[in-house]
């Protein structure tokens, strides 16, 4: 079982021990709980693969504690600087090609020539700065499952396989970081995240390219089917079903939301971020109603509303195509 230590100094140098000595310890991050491995430790980064029963051809993203740090492993072009000069620490994630010499293991860009940087908020950094060393952390949960908002729902899933998980109490944003990569001169948003685009956009002076989910060639190894609970998921839904839960947002109802099972609303107030917030959490909490299927009101797409409804899509995808596979079927 994983010992869970709140935060203090002391827990801080006991992860960063724990850490140096290939283990894997849970950290919270501004964005979602992650699943920490020093970097530069092959052993310890396949453990996260093993932990999580994730497919190996899946980067990781490595996280630093500063940006001397992120230069040593990286080369940055001018634009990728704006952006970290001026959204670090924070959701935001940079894929930027990987210097030759850095000693990041292989496994961490699963043989990629670029790697994913990020600067993450919190305690994550005084880990990292007194370990010294970057640390591949993909969200904590199992491969395929909702990403970990807490220590609770981290200790759950994955408490038997991990040795330490440091509790802050839930996450702040509640979704995964945005992820941008530099291309010449395009700006590409590889996925929509806890940073909404427009508010890179209104940096960069400049429209982010949107990749095409389902093609996932810039970003290998994202699965159709992700973040997903057990039960079904219906979304947009305008007027809820006999047995079915509901997910609701903003202060109207869908109709029929008596008959419902459970509610949960993501923001009464229609915020988008305090739904994000909440997104992860009430999904796993409707889902262990036992009701088959979640009904999701609709939500709109601006802001933070991108990324809450990628990751509301992928709930719903059918559980065992890969996205290649449906490209193949399609
Ligand atoms: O908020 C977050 O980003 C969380 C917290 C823990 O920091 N981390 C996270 O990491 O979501 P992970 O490993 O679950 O997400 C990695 C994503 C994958 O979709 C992967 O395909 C993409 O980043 N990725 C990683 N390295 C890449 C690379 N070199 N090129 C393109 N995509 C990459
Ligand atoms: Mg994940």
């Amino acid at each position: 079982m994983a010992t869970v230590l709140g935060i203090d100094e002391r827990a801080i140098l006991a992860a960063a021990e724990m850490l140096a000595r290939g283990e894997l310890v849970a950290i919270p991050t501004e964005t979602v709980y992650g699943l920490a491995a020093d970097a530069t430790n092959g052993n310890a980064v396949a453990g996260i693969f093993e932990a999580k029963g994730r497919p190996h051809f899946n980067p990781l993203i490595c996280h630093v504690s500063d940006i001397a740090m992120a230069e040593r492993y990286a080369k940055i072009d001018p634009v990728s600087r704006l952006l970290i000069d001026t959204f670090w620490p924070g959701p935001l994630t940079l894929v930027l090609p990987l210097k030759p010499d850095a000693d990041i293991h292989p496994l961490v860009a699963a043989g990629l020539d670029t790697i994913a940087l990020r600067m993450p908020r919190g305690v994550a950094g005084k880990i990292i700065a007194a370990l010294g060393r970057p640390l591949a952390a993909p969200s904590a949960n199992t491969s395929g499952k909702i990403s970990g908002t807490s220590a609770i729902a981290v200790d759950q899933d994955l408490g038997a396989k991990i040795a330490m998980i440091l509790d802050a109490g839930p996450s702040e944003v509640g979704l995964e970081s945005t992820i941008v990569k530099v291309d010449g001169d395009t700006i590409l948003m590889l996925r929509p995240g806890g940073l909404a685009a427009e508010e890179i956009e209104a940096v960069t002076r400049q429209t982010l390219g949107r990749v095409d989910q389902r093609a996932a060639i810039q970003a290998p190894g994202m699965m159709a089917s992700h973040y997903a609970p057990s039960a079904g998921m219906r979304l947009n839904v305008h007027e809820v079903r006999a047995g079915e839960a509901l997910l609701a947002f903003g202060p109207e109802r869908a109709v029929g939301h008596a008959n419902a099972v459970a509610i949960l609303n993501l923001s009464e107030i229609g915020s988008l971020h305090e739904a994000a917030t909440n997104l992860f959490d009430f999904m796993k909490r409707l889902d262990i109603t036992g009701s088959s299927t979640i009904a999701v009101e609709p939500i709109p797409f601006n802001g933070l509303g991108e990324a809450i409804n990628d990751r509301l899509i992928r709930a719903a995808a059918p559980r065992s195509l890969s996205v290649a596979e449906m490209e193949q079927i399609k």
